[in-house]
């Protein structure tokens, strides 16, 4: 058995050997002193030649125990040179679509197998509330239920049927748990969170994705109460592994154990680190070479038991002998990556995804274009044509270009000029203008808190509007039947450390819309931001508005389908847009606010709330009725609705369903989403969709942290968005 085996190959490994089980190190360091001194068990970040040099080193070593391979393959393989890069998970979050989050994480399995890399760190289960956070575009968003649902898809798209699956990589649930909570939306700052708060919303969706199988799960680089999560014994052995029973492997963020000792200061020396990391429970440390002999010598001063440290390393030798790699240790596969990478099927799906994640906002009948005795189109602005902003953060050539490849052929991504240019009906004429630029990058004078020797930080300086691009484009725009304008958020404003203090799209971009509008010409917006930002006046002005996140390769191709009117918008906004910066936050799902629980100076009202989303046709909700509305707690209130397309083009409608609970012994949040339906209908036809609510779902939880269904009157809530005016309401009671 694979007990007999883990209990086997521990009784033959000495001290050191069973510490470099644990270490997970950089591959782009010295390989020879890690593989060959350290007995490190997984390395990260590698390429196919320090791939190659890492299992010949193995092979050297005694026990020659295969090495895990880790890589952030988050919405595509991003360390491998034309590896299919899908919209980021906030893109594809918008389409509401499990199967297709699925069929995208197997895509990007099957890719990563290829190479030789066993273990993604994605799906991402944190939720998205306060937009100035830089990593709100590698989540799905701000609702745990759309959360749990689209994680669960994409593990089972990685992990497949089996680890026997040669397809099959490891998902990583992460980070786990309330790394989003944020002083500020700074990246990794405190998270001033409440064991109830995050038992009501953020650990939900990591419940789940522990009960279904995920094989392991990151832990956050935020303290809490003063505690690095790291080594929270509440969360990760009464909750995670107590409560929730989830037997897989824990690994720490990046150098979180170092981070106890040099930079958050809880404690004195790695000896300590090491000790107290093991014994909360970890089981993989990333990235922190000073572990190794930290928990030597907390061995040797009796602060840690040589039991704690097999428990540990025996979860790593389990996963190693479950996943095959004694037998296959899965090496890169010549053959499979020329088939796969980046292969036809994976365009295809890519460009599927692309679709599906854009929303459109505002439309004053200009879209489609099609539909428009449009011959020219202008086409400005600076991220018309940025291959790279456009693929998103982890996309090799993205922001981290400094420390990634630069692996993407641009013959591989379509940007929106592209796309337009190639997708508009013979004899129309597409011009091109940038209009304005966005940013520059300077040392930060302020920066004095990195440690010695490492590099400042750079911040980010807008550019001054430059009125010779402007010009150019209200040129171009004023000789044009219709103006798209591609603005939006750089990469450089992007990613871990990279919080935003405001939102508002920043450079020349606002004034490059407001001489845009003032030209008169029918004025189509195209937002690509990786998370929602603050809109300008003129975008309220503007006749249509498209968010397309960050698209991915195909996202120009799929843009220009959408205006031309080749393909139908879908996408539902899985997050807020906020009207100010200060608005923060407006996540749908808050707590029921008191009378003073707003801003003198702003209506109250996000910009765009969560679950808005246009098509090209007119959906109208009639008739939603519970024919019994009387359930006790082990019921399903079964319910049904009228959904009619009642325009001239095809409708995918989003039928979302949400509960308020109409009192309840603890606040609790106005209204859940708890499930929703999507309905294809073609013009003029009408359906009755059928809604299932287990009571179960209608919880809260109490004042002592239980989750449980209180008895006494709800409210389902039916329609079209999260905003009451778009839903039909019908009460039930659940009775004691
Ligand atoms: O997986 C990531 C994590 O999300 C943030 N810190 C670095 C890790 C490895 O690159």
């Amino acid at each position: 058995t694979v007990a007999e085996r883990v209990a086997d190959l521990l009784s033959h490994m000495t001290r050191e050997e069973k510490v470099g089980q644990m270490m997970q190190l950089d591959a782009r360091e010295d390989l020879d002193d890690q593989v060959l001194r350290q007995h490190v068990g997984s390395i990260l970040h590698t390429s196919p030649e320090r791939l190659v040099r890492a299992h010949d080193l193995v092979a050297q070593t005694r026990l020659q125990i295969p090495l895990l391979v880790g890589e952030d393959c988050i919405h595509g393989h991003s360390f491998f040179e034309g590896s299919t890069i899908f919209p980021t998970q906030l893109g594809m979050a918008a389409s509401w679509d499990a199967d297709l989050l699925e069929r995208v994480a197997r895509a990007t399995a099957v890719e990563v197998a290829a190479t030789g890399v066993h273990w993604t760190f994605s799906p991402v289960l944190c939720i998205a509330r306060d937009l100035r956070w830089g990593r709100v575009d590698e989540t799905f968003g701000e609702d745990p239920f759309l959360i749990g649902e689209l994680a669960s898809a994409m593990v089972r798209g990685y992990q497949g049927g089996g680890l026997d699956d040669q397809d099959a990589i490891l998902a990583t649930a992460k980070h786990f748990a309330g790394y989003s909570e944020t002083q500020g939306g700074r990246d990794a700052s405190e998270a001033d969170i409440s064991r109830r708060k995050l038992r009501s919303w953020f650990l939900p969706p990591f419940e789940r994705v522990a009960r279904e199988g995920c094989r392991t799960f990151m832990l956050g680089y935020q303290t809490t109460d003063g505690v690095p999560i790291t080594v929270n014994d509440w969360l990760l052995n009464d909750v995670l592994r107590g409560e929730w029973g989830y037997t897989g492997t824990l690994i720490t963020d990046w150098d979180n154990v170092g981070r106890m000792v040099w930079e958050q200061k809880v404690q004195p020396d790695y000896a300590h680190a090491a000790a107290a990391a093991v014994k909360a429970g970890n089981d993989m440390v990333m990235t922190t070479p000073g572990f190794y002999q930290g928990a030597l010598d907390a061995i040797e001063q009796g602060l840690l038991a040589e039991s704690d440290l097999d428990q540990a390393v025996s979860r790593i030798l389990t996963l190693k002998f479950e996943f095959g790699l004694f037998e296959n240790p899965r090496h890169p596969d010549v053959a499979r990556i020329a088939a796969v990478v980046g292969s036809a099927p994976h365009a295809d799906l890519n460009l599927e995804a692309a679709r599906r994640s854009l929303v459109l906002l505002r439309n004053d009948g200009t879209l489609p274009l099609a539909d428009a005795p449009a011959r020219r189109i202008a086409v400005v602005g600076p991220l018309a044509d940025d291959a790279q902003t456009q693929l998103g953060d982890w996309a090799g050539s993205s922001g981290q270009a400094d420390w990634l490849p630069d692996g993407h052929p641009r013959e591989m991504i379509t940007t929106v000029l592209d796309g337009l240019r190639a997708e508009v009906p013979a004899g129309w004429s597409v011009d091109y203008a940038r209009g304005s630029d966005i940013l520059t990058l300077e040392q930060d004078p302020a920066g004095a808190f990195f440690p010695d020797g490492q590099p400042r930080p750079q911040v980010v300086v807008p550019t001054q509007p430059d009125e010779a691009l402007i010009a150019e484009a209200v040129a171009a725009a004023e000789a044009a039947d219709v103006v798209v304008a591609v603005v939006g958020d750089r990469i450089e404003l992007v990613g871990e450390g990279r919080s935003t203090a405001t939102l508002e799209l920043i450079g020349g971009q606002i004034a490059l819309l407001e001489a845009l509008v003032a030209t008169g010409t029918p004025l189509v917006v195209v937002l690509l931001a990786s998370k929602p930002l603050v809109l300008p006046e003129s975008v309220r002005r503007a006749a249509a508005l498209v968010w397309a996140a960050s698209p991915g390769m195909q996202g120009g191709r799929a843009i220009a389908e959408l205006l031309l009117g080749r393909i139908e918008p879908t996408g539902r906004l899985p997050i807020s847009f906020a009207r100010h910066v200060g608005q923060q936050p407006t996540y749908y799902n808050q707590i029921r606010g008191q009378h003073g629980d707003r801003y003198a100076d702003l209506t109250q009202s996000p910009a765009h709330v969560f679950g808005e989303g246009l098509s090209y046709t007119s959906v109208e909700y009639a008739e939603l009725r519970i024919p019994q509305p009387t359930v006790v707690k082990g019921d399903v209130v079964r319910a049904e609705v009228t959904v009619r397309n009642t325009g001239s083009r095809p409708a995918r409608e989003v039928v979302q369903v949400y509960v308020r609970d109409e009192v309840t012994s603890v606040s609790w949040a106005d209204k859940e989403l708890k499930t929703f339906r999507t309905v294809d209908l073609a013009p003029g036809e009408s359906a009755t969709v059928e809604l299932r609510l287990p009571v179960a779902e209608c919880t809260i939880v109490d004042a002592a942290g239980n989750r449980i269904v209180e008895a006494g009157t709800f409210e389902l809530l039916v329609g079209a968005s999260s905003r009451d005016e778009d839903l039909l309401t019908a009460r039930f009671t659940v009775a004691g």
